[in-house]
């Protein structure tokens, strides 16, 4: 099978939309790959932090993201063997990947790293640029979003649970700002493009959600065969 046939699904949206759910079910019942693309930004700035490099050094932060030494294992995430998979949550680390994603050589530094996840038999892709940028013949782009409240109140409900204190009000201020960084930067700036289908999950549940995509990927499949 060569590289661009292999099929895959591009789920782009703002934060906290719930994108990363809906790939991860979406990839499990298809049996295809997962890449959890705002990972690769997080794991950028949480070695930034952990080295304590300016984030306006854009030079050092390239440097970064063309050595990770990063391995994806089941659901966990490994920096250099270490375990991060809740280190690279927190809002500290989203908010400095938010900043550090908006220089283009740290994007561009982090291309190939996300199209190496193209694999047999296919792969689900979330973040901002999967259908524009990192894999523009994607044969389903979606562009998955949720009104920034109940985005808050999600993001509240998941912190919560994982026994870390929230403030809502603070929360969907956060994401707010964040969509605005992630929307006004000139390279790769978070939008819906022209050729992606719309998912407003504001009010759908994950099964719903999960079942519009798997119809919108069947609808594909029964239109190649044709
Ligand atoms: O999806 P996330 O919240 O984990 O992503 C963290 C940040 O990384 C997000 O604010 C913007 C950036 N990002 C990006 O610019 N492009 C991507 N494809 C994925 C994430």
């Amino acid at each position: 099978m060569s590289l661009n046939s292999i099929p895959v699904i591009a789920i782009d949206g703002p934060s906290a939309s719930g994108k990363g759910t809906i790939a991860q079910l979406v990839a499990k019942t298809l049996g295809f790959h997962y890449l959890d693309s705002g990972a690769l930004y997080r794991l950028v700035a949480l070695k930034a932090l952990q080295t304590n490099v300016n984030p306006k050094d854009e030079n050092k932060l390239v440097e970064i993201a063309l050595n990770l030494d990063v391995s994806f294992e089941e659901e966990e995430i490994f920096l250099e063997n270490n375990r991060v998979t809740e280190d690279i949550r927190t809002e500290e680390c989203g908010i400095m990947a938010s900043q550090l994603a908006s220089y283009p050589r740290v994007r561009e530094a982090l291309i190939t790293r996300q199209r190496a996840f193209r694999q047999s038999p296919g792969l689900v892709a979330d973040g901002r640029d999967m259908g524009s940028v990192i894999f523009p013949d994607a044969i389903l782009k979606v562009f998955l979003t949720a009104s920034s409240e109940v985005r808050a109140e999600r993001r509240y409900k998941q912190l919560i649970e994982k026994g870390i204190n929230a403030n809502i009000r603070d929360l969907q201020k956060d994401i707010q700002k964040r969509d605005e960084r992630d929307s006004n930067r000139s390279v790769a700036p978070l939008r819906q493009n022209t050729d992606a289908r719309l998912l407003d999950t504001t009010s759908l549940s994950i099964l719903q959600a999960q079942n519009s995509v798997l119809e919108w990927y069947r609808e594909y499949c029964a239109n190649v065969r044709v």
